[in-house]
């Protein structure tokens, strides 16, 4: 038997494009799970097996060099532990996974997290879950390529399912809030973009820069969103959606110690409604699926879930409707339930 590591999807409840400006998300783990079983072998071959891509890769690593798919997030993780000094050796992993890939439920993040799980039980490795993100993390960063936010990687690692994990992403401060009475279903649009990671990019560049010519380090410095009227009107667009989206999670976290799920279920409208205009991450048929679940009487709100360009819709319904509602939704719009 080899050693078994596991870590479930996530979807996001609202803070979304605001971790990569050290900002405040609000994510939880949904049932989806990666799987990854690793046996420890005696030289320094890897071989890897993915039932989900229906794939083989092998490597050595003596040898470690991206092959831009999906064998480069395990790779990338052993690549992180022996740059830091870790004490590896050669393994045979198979890899097993329910996560849509590119939905906007983080399942690139699944895997690091699930594979670096594996690796330290299997060469009893001292890493805790916030280590283990951060591996995670600066091996989508570095190995893949990927200079996404940190996000996704410590709710994979630190969440728990039924809770919201609430994180500044500045210091790292989280906290766990129990989700109460709501539903939450995630419709999978089926629509991938071509460079979705190009657009991410864009949108993470026109940040950086609208917060260079307001003279500040990040977006999460600025104050209000007076203060964005001088930048010319795209990067006045991006900066209000992170404005105002640190502001919603801000609402969400007392609307969920109220536990006042109609206020956070119109919370997670607005966050669409800012994403969709200000942020430009939303396209039409996704539009359209979260209009009709807002018109659904058993929602309390919806919205695109994850990096945009495609991907996934979060819907909060009431509790014992989540399935039902959203099979309408579909069944009106487009898209295939995913949870619950
Ligand atoms: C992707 C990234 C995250 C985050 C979201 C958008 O999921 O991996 O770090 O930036 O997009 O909120």
């Amino acid at each position: 038997m080899g050693n078994t590591g596991a870590a479930n999807a996530r979807v996001n409840i609202v803070g979304e494009h605001t971790d990569y400006n050290a900002g405040l998300v609000l994510p939880t783990l949904i049932p989806p799970s990666t799987m990854v079983e690793v046996r420890a072998r005696t030289d320094r071959r890897v071989t890897l097996r993915s039932d989900a891509q229906n794939d083989a890769a092998e490597a050595s690593l003596d040898e470690r060099i991206p092959r831009r798919d999906w064998s480069d997030y395990v790779i990338g993780v052993a690549d992180v532990l022996l740059r830091r000094g870790l004490e590896l050796r050669g393994f045979d992993a198979v890899i097993r996974s329910t996560i849509p890939s590119s939905a906007g439920l983080a399942s690139s993040a699944a895997l690091c997290v699930a594979s670096a799980r594996a690796l330290r039980d299997a060469f009893r490795l001292a890493l805790d879950e916030r280590e283990i993100a951060l591996i995670a993390h600066e091996a989508e960063d570095r190995f893949v390529g990927a200079h996404v936010g940190l996000m996704d990687q410590l709710v994979c690692a630190i969440g728990r399912e039924g809770n919201a994990l609430f994180i500044d992403i500045r210091d790292h401060e989280t906290r766990d809030l129990p989700l109460g009475a709501v539903d939450i279903a995630v419709i999978d649009s089926g629509i991938r973009h071509d460079n979705a990671a190009g657009e991410y990019n864009v949108r993470r560049h026109e940040c950086e820069d609208a917060a260079q010519a307001l003279g500040l380090q990040t977006l999460r410095d600025v104050r209000d969103v007076d203060a964005l009227a001088r930048l010319d009107p795209t990067l006045q667009r991006r900066a209000r959606h992170v404005v105002t989206e640190n502001d919603r999670v801000r609402r969400a976290v007392d609307a969920l110690e109220r536990g006042d799920v109609a206020a956070l279920g119109t919370i997670v409208n607005l966050s669409h409604e800012s994403l969709r205009d200000d942020f430009d991450v939303s396209v039409p048929p996704i539009d359209a699926i979260v209009a009709a679940a807002q018109r659904d009487p058993d929602v309390y709100g919806a919205r695109i879930t994850g990096a945009g360009f495609g991907g996934s819709v979060l819907v909060l319904a009431r509790p014992g409707t989540g399935r039902a509602a959203a099979e309408r939704v579909v069944k009106a719009t487009s898209g295939r339930v995913v949870v619950p």
